[in-house]
């Protein structure tokens, strides 16, 4: 099967330019100008006047059916990587999750079941690690080689996800010779939960107070901490879902000092604020960690952050939990609320109407942050995150004239509300390809379950610089 796209302005993180792109089977073939005239043929020729032509969006950070708070996200590899789609999002990185006592194999067995025939479009795995021991950091090394490069750790979630610091610096260690990449969720756990726990203590149940006990400076003495550690073993870090200017600056300050310092932000913290959290318990619908911020001056910050490089990613953190029947397992204490929003669909769209269309970064540093970026930081890049020859035919054609109402009703997350319900924003993926399937036209599906398949990642660009 050979598709045309033609007509279209070619959108990269690197420049604009008017052309055509020829996909031959799964594959980028040929790019260039007037391509039809000039004797190219194709099955089919979709024509993208008007339109931009971009790579497809990859999701770097989501968690399909993860457990947590005593229950499940709603959404599994078959639901999350539709919606996606539809988003314009052809590939994500989930978490497989090591539980305390098992090895790093188990529980990566586990999520490459849960994936296996399910996903409609690509996805590949990081490792959540749990247990840190002489026998999970051997275990490091083959996953690496088998395309599983990198590992999360928390300073957050005592008794669940937490590592101390020991734990968290023999990883790095490991890292620095296996060429793996350390990412971190950066809060300080034990602390905040005191706090917490004062306040529940005070009769402060309601969802607001999740956002009152994790002050931006837990964040951010983390973020350095976990930074200042990579540095004592060598090793490049990646910080997770990074919310305030406390955290950015310690990035910030790395980076000018030269640590292997990188970091993402998610749409929450760019569009979303701690007054949500207020309203009652309807503050559950934004229960995520780390917690949404004020406004002022953190949105700027965050922006100033992408336009500038110090935040190179921005993926969803993807965790949809519903209103009714999960988030309420936390009225009462805020401290039960499953932790996590839903996102994946959104996203790209998010970004483009926020950034693009709002003056905050250019078209090309747009396609960077929701695709070319995330490739090159978790090794994918050039197969994915490129519009190249030879590159996968993950191909979006973008109608940035487009507008459209977020809302639950519509939307195609298994997740009974948005967090962005109402919003009206301009730009819309309208055909989205992946590897040479169109898998979303014009808002229908086209694709078909187990389409996606498990994406074997080399090591990040970055950790090879190590
Ligand atoms: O609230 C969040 N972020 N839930 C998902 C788990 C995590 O920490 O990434
Ligand atoms: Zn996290
Ligand atoms: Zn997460």
């Amino acid at each position: 099967m050979r598709t045309l796209f033609a007509n279209g302005t070619i959108v990269t993180a690197d420049g604009s330019y008017p052309g055509d792109v020829l996909v031959d089977g799964e594959t980028i073939v040929q790019i260039g100008t007037n391509l039809a005239a000039a004797g190219v043929t194709a099955d089919e020729v979709i024509d993208a006047t008007d339109k931009w032509v971009i790579p497809g969006a990859i999701d770097a950070h989501t968690h399909m059916k993860l457990p947590f708070g005593g229950t499940f996200a709603k959404d599994d590899f078959e639901t999350g990587t539709r919606a996606a789609a539809f988003g314009g999002t052809t590939t994500i990185v989930d978490f497989a999750v090591q539980s305390k006592g098992k090895s790093l194999r188990e529980g990566l067995d586990t999520w490459m079941a849960m994936a296996e025939g399910m996903a409609v479009a690509d996805y590949g795995f990081h490792m959540i690690m749990s247990d840190v021991n002489d026998s999970s950091l051997a275990e490091m090394d083959a996953l690496v080689d088998e395309g599983i490069p990198d590992f999360k750790l928390f300073t957050a979630y005592p008794g669940v996800f937490f590592s101390p610091d020991d734990h968290i610096f023999r990883a790095m260690q490991q890292t620095t010779k296996n060429g793996g990449l350390i990412m971190m969720h950066a809060e300080n756990g034990p602390v905040i939960d005191k706090v917490a726990a004062d306040l529940v203590a005070q009769g402060k149940t309601d969802p607001y107070y999740h956002g009152v006990a994790r002050y931006p400076i837990f964040e951010g003495e983390a973020t350095n901490r976990v930074i200042r550690l990579a540095e004592a073993a060598g090793a490049p870090v990646y910080i997770v879902h990074l919310s305030v200017k406390d955290a950015l600056d310690q990035v910030r300050a790395a980076r000018d000092r030269g640590a292997m310092a990188f970091a993402e932000t998610c749409p929450q913290y760019l569009f979303l604020s701690i007054e949500d959290l207020g309203n009652g318990f309807n503050g559950a619908k934004f229960v995520c960690s780390p917690p949404l911020r004020e406004k002022n001056p953190n949105w700027q910050e965050l922006w100033d952050g992408l336009r500038k490089d110090d935040l190179q990613v921005v993926a969803t953190d993807h965790c949809p939990f519903d209103f009714h029947g999960q988030k309420e397992l936390g009225r009462g204490d805020f401290r039960k609320i499953p932790n996590g929003l839903p996102g994946v669909e959104d996203r790209v769209d998010l970004l483009f109407n926020g950034g693009v269309v709002g003056g905050q970064i250019s078209k090309e540093r747009w396609v960077d942050i929701i695709s070319t970026g995330p490739a090159k930081l978790f090794g994918m890049h050039p197969r994915k995150g490129a519009i190249a020859v030879g590159a996968d035919a993950d191909i979006v054609v973008y109608d940035p004239n487009a507008s459209r109402t977020i809302s639950a009703q519509t939307h195609h997350m298994a997740v009974d509300y948005s967090c962005y319900e109402g919003w009206e924003i301009k730009g819309q993926s309208k055909i989205v390809m992946s590897r040479g399937m169109v898998i979303v036209r014009d808002g229908t599906f086209t694709g078909s379950k187990g389409h996606g398949k498990f994406l074997r990642r080399d090591r990040s660009d970055y950790a090879r610089l190590a």
